[in-house]
C-alpha cells in the first residue's frame, strides 16, 4: 500500500492547472450507453474512479478506450448485458449511475447494490423512487438491484431527500427520462455543476431537457439519442483543494482552470477567514495574507459550500487564529479527519452535528491515516503546513480523486514523495 512522506512547514507558490472533474467524468460516461454511434468525452482524468466505470461499461457491452490527452471514445458494440457486478461496484459507489441509462435504453439493469460507507450512510432509494415513478419495476435479488421497464413513462417526480436534493439521484432520474414517452418534470433536482454538465451533454446528443442547474428540470422524451463529442467541466472539488493547500500554508497559488462562478461559497468562505482571492481571466489566485481567520461553516447543497471540501477547509481552520465550527449538513457525520488531525496536534472537538475547531499556530507532522477520499487531502493539506515530517497511509483513496497530485504539489514547491510497502 502506497503513503505519502511530507516535509511540511513551507508555503507553497505557483501555478498549477485543474484537471477535469472526477464527478461530472462518471455521469458523462454512464450516459453514453443511452447513445447510438460513437462518443468520445474529453478532459476525462486519470482516476481509480474512472477505470473502475470504464471496466464496468466494457462489461456492459460498451467498447471504452482513453487516449493520452484524457479523452475516452465509447461505442455500445452489444446491448446484451445489464450487470454491473459486485467485485467492481463495490469498489466505488458512484457506479450506481449505469443504472438510469440502463434501464431506460435496454429495458433492463442489474446493479451490485452499493454497500456502506465511512462518510455515512449514502442510501440510494431516491435513485429507486425517480425510476419507481416512470414506471420501473425494482426488486433486490442476491444483493442486487434488478429493474425493469419495457418503455419508461414521463411524470412528476419530487426527488428531495431528508438531506437535501440527490446529485446522483437526480443524474439517475435526468437520464433515465430521456428516452422515456412523455414529459417528466424532476422538482427539488441537485442543481450541482455537474448535473449542468451532464444536461448539457444529453441535449447535444439529441435530448430535450429544460431547467438543469435549477430545482426544477423538464425532460421531454425522445426515441433516439446519437454519440457525440463532450468536454467536461474542470474539477471544482480539485481546484479548492489548491486554494486550501495555499491558504494553509501562507503560499501564493493559480489554480489555472478554476471556474469561479462553481466555487462561489468556498471562496466566500476563504475570504470571511481572511484569505485573500482574485479572480483572474485564466483561474483563482489565493495571495494569503498572515494566518486565516475564524469562520463558521456549514456545508449545504450547491450553491452551499461543498461537503466535498468540508475536511480541507477544516484543514485550514486547524491553523487559523480563533475558533471556528464546522457543521455537514449533507454528510452529517463526515469528521472521520478529525481525529487524525488532532494527531497533528489540531485542536478540535466534535460538538453535536457540528465541530469546534480552535485554531493553533502551527501542526506537528505525524503518523495519521486517511479514511476516505476528501479526509485524504484534508490530511495532506495539513502535513504541508504542519512543522516537520507526516506521512500518510492508505492514500488509495486519494488515488480515486486526485490525479497525480504528489506531481502537481511537487511544482508548487512541496516536499512530498510517494512510497510502496
Ligand atoms: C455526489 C458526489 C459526492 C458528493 C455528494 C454530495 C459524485 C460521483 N459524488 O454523491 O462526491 O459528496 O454528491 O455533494 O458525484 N441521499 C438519500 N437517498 C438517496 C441518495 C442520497 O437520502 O437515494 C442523501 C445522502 O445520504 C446525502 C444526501 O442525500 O445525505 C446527498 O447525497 P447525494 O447528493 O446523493 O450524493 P451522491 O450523488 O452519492
Amino acid at each position: 500500500m502506497d503513503r505519502f512522506v511530507i516535509e511540511g512547514g513551507t508555503p507553497l507558490s505557483g501555478e498549477v492547472e485543474v484537471g477535469g472533474s472526477k464527478n461530472a467524468s462518471l455521469p458523462a460516461l454512464a450516459a453514453c450507453l443511452l447513445a447510438e454511434g460513437e462518443s468520445s468525452i474529453g478532459n476525462v482524468p486519470f482516476l481509480k474512479d474512472v477505470e473502475t466505470l470504464r471496466r464496468i461499461l466494457e462489461q456492459l457491452g460498451m467498447k471504452a478506450r482513453r487516449d493520452s490527452e484524457g479523452r475516452i471514445t465509447c461505442r455500445v458494440e452489444d446491448e446484451e448485458p445489464v450487470t454491473a457486478p459486485y467485485e467492481l461496484v463495490k469498489t466505488m459507489r458512484a457506479s450506481i449511475c449505469v443504472l438510469g441509462p440502463l434501464v431506460a435504453k435496454r429495458g433492463r439493469a442489474r446493479v451490485s447494490q452499493p454497500g456502506g460507507c465511512v462518510i455515512g450512510p449514502r442510501p440510494i432509494d431516491l435513485h429507486l423512487k425517480g425510476l419507481v415513478a416512470l414506471g420501473a419495476e425494482i426488486r433486490v435479488e442476491k444483493g442486487y438491484i434488478v429493474a425493469e421497464a419495457d418503455r419508461l413513462v414521463g411524470t412528476r417526480i419530487y426527488l428531495g431527500g431528508p438531506n437535501g436534493p440527490t446529485v446522483l439521484g437526480t443524474a439517475t432520474t435526468m437520464t433515465a427520462a430521456t428516452l422515456a414517452d412523455g414529459e417528466t418534470v424532476i422538482e427539488h433536482a441537485a442543481c450541482e455543476p455537474e448535473i449542468e454538465d451532464l444536461a448539457e451533454l444529453l441535449v447535444k446528443m439529441g435530448a430535450s431537457i429544460e431547467g438543469a442547474g435549477t430545482h426544477r428540470i423538464r425532460v421531454r422524451g425522445v426515441r433516439t439519442l446519437r454519440g457525440v463529442r463532450h468536454d467536461v467541466i474542470p474539477d471544482r472539488i480539485e481546484a479548492a483543494t489548491f486554494l486550501m493547500a495555499g491558504a494553509a500554508t501562507g503560499g501564493e497559488i493559480l489554480a489555472r482552470g478554476a471556474v469561479a462562478d462553481h466555487l462561489d461559497a468556498v471562496l466566500d468562505g476563504l475570504r470571511a477567514a481572511a484569505v485573500n482571492i482574485i479572480e483572474e481571466p485564466n483561474g483563482l489566485r489565493v495571495r494569503p495574507d498572515g494566518r486565516p481567520g475564524p469562520v463558521d461553516v456549514t456545508t449545504m447543497p450547491y450553491p452551499g459550500f461543498p461537503t466535498d471540501v468540508q475536511a480541507q477547509m477544516t484543514a485550514v481552520l486547524a491553523v487559523a487564529d480563533c475558533e471556528s465550527t464546522v457543521t455537514d449538513k449533507v454528510f452529517p457525520d463526515r469528521f472521520m479527519h478529525t481525529d487524525e488531525l488532532n494527531r497533528m496536534g489540531a485542536k478540535i472537538a466534535r460538538e453535536g452535528a457540528s465541530i469546534r475547531v480552535h485554531g493553533v499556530e502551527a501542526l506537528e507532522g505525524a503518523e495519521v491515516q486517511a479514511s476516505d477520499l476528501r479526509a485524504s487531502a484534508a490530511l495532506v493539506i495539513a502535513g504541508l503546513a504542519a512543522r516537520g515530517e507526516t506521512t500518510i497511509h492508505r492514500i488509495y483513496h486519494l488515488d480515486r480523486g486526485y490525479e497525480k497530485l504528489e506531481w502537481k504539489l511537487q511544482r508548487l514547491g512541496a516536499d512530498i514523495r510517494r512510497e510502496s510497502d
